[in-house]
């Protein structure tokens, strides 16, 4: 049997040799006009390789001890500020959708969903490229790390516009040695960062489309009120259920669960509560829009709250995807540096780990 399948096998390998001899002799690869000879737009002058390609200085070579690993330091630097560039670019674009109020639009929908998905799997790539800086390891980065003193990730003018454009608070900013992150920035980088705050967030923008979910103000249906009576029923016959069990152990645990479950269920319908907790940061939309997601998440099988619940989705993933770029950025950090101060002056992982938060 296993003679056999050598023989198949050699014999199919055959065959495809055969059939690429034939191709040879009939090369289809070699058509074609090679048009670049009759000149116009090159590929590298196009895309500018001339100025990206020679962007890379090291400072230890400059300073007459060339490390190796250096390179890869910066070209994944550089990677990652023009995939930032990308994500804002897209981001930009959904909130002028917003802005303009396209988005009631259904075609402009389908646009700021392909567009938040992009920025998604740009973030998943993201996420994931830290590991290629893994293979440096914390001695090489030792070797010339004392080189790069003042400069930090801290000053990335583009991961700060990107936190602010899709809604990190001012208010909950984790300070940097007591001092505002705009601190870091002057002239033009300055100015941009200011505005990144006084325009509206994507988060608003949300915001202010989730509170116009049709159906919300319906004098027919009392989406809310609905909602209400069929949370207090649940909770009511899980209290029963609970109740009719043998005193035990597992019932207390369960009735413990069952006590937070409710807290937070019953929250929900204690607008001055959500205003505290909203005061605190500790809810970010509005109750009014807090409503409109969780009726589309509800009726989200209804062709009309498709598309708007795809577009929760993509904003839970972006969401997660940040923490997770900060996750393994803080994880990367300990690798390298352990508990030392940043090369910017943080305290470093611990600053770092206390960002995780942001929502
Ligand atoms: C050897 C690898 C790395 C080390 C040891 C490192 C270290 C640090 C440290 C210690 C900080 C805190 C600020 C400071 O005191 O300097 C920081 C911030 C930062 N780094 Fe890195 N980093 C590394 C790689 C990267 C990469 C590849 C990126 C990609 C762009 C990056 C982007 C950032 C950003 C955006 C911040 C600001 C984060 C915030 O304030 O929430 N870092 N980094």
């Amino acid at each position: 049997m296993k003679q056999l399948t050598y023989l198949l096998h050699f014999l199919l390998r055959f065959n495809f040799s055969k059939l690429s001899l034939e191709d040879e002799n009939n090369d289809k690869s070699q058509e074609g006009i090679n048009k670049a000879s009759k000149g116009g737009l090159i590929y590298g002058e196009y895309l500018q390789l001339n100025k990206i390609l020679n962007a890379q200085e090291l400072e230890s070579e400059k300073k007459g001890k060339k490390i190796h690993d250096e390179h890869l330091f910066i070209v994944t630097h550089q990677a990652y500020e023009l995939w930032f560039k990308q994500i804002l670019w897209e981001m930009d674009s959904v909130r002028v959708i917003f802005q303009n109020g396209h988005v009631r639009d259904e075609r402009n929908m389908l646009k700021v969903i392909t567009r938040m998905n992009r920025i998604s799997l740009i973030l998943k790539l993201l996420v994931e490229q830290f590991s290629v800086l893994e293979t440096m390891t914390a001695l090489d980065f030792f070797d010339f790390r004392y080189y790069l003193s003042p400069a930090s990730g801290f000053q990335s003018l583009q991961f700060r516009l990107l936190e602010n454009k899709i809604g990190v608070p001012q208010s909950l900013r984790v300070p940097y040695n007591r001092r505002h992150y705009r601190d870091n920035f002057k002239g033009q980088d300055h100015e941009l960062l200011l505005q990144s705050e006084q325009e509206p967030t994507l988060l608003q923008l949300v915001e202010a489309w989730l509170e116009r979910t049709p159906g919300l103000d319906s004098e027919e249906f009392d989406f809310w009120g609905q909602f209400e009576e069929n949370v207090l029923k649940g909770l009511e016959e899980e209290f029963a259920l609970i109740q009719a069990k043998a005193e035990s152990e597992e019932k207390d645990d369960l009735l413990s669960e069952f006590q937070k479950q409710r807290d937070i269920l019953l929250s929900l319908f204690d607008e001055k509560r959500h205003e505290h907790l909203l005061s605190k940061g500790e809810r970010r939309l509005s109750y009014k829009a807090l409503k409109g997601a969780l009726m589309i998440y509800f009726y989200r099988e209804e062709p009309r709250f498709q598309v708007p619940f795809q577009l929760l989705t993509s904003l839970m993933d972006l969401d997660v995807l940040m923490t997770k770029w900060r996750y393994n950025h803080v994880c990367l950090v300990h690798r390298m540096i352990g508990g030392k101060a940043g090369t910017g002056g943080s305290s470093g992982y611990h600053y770092l780990r206390s960002t995780v938060r942001y929502k």
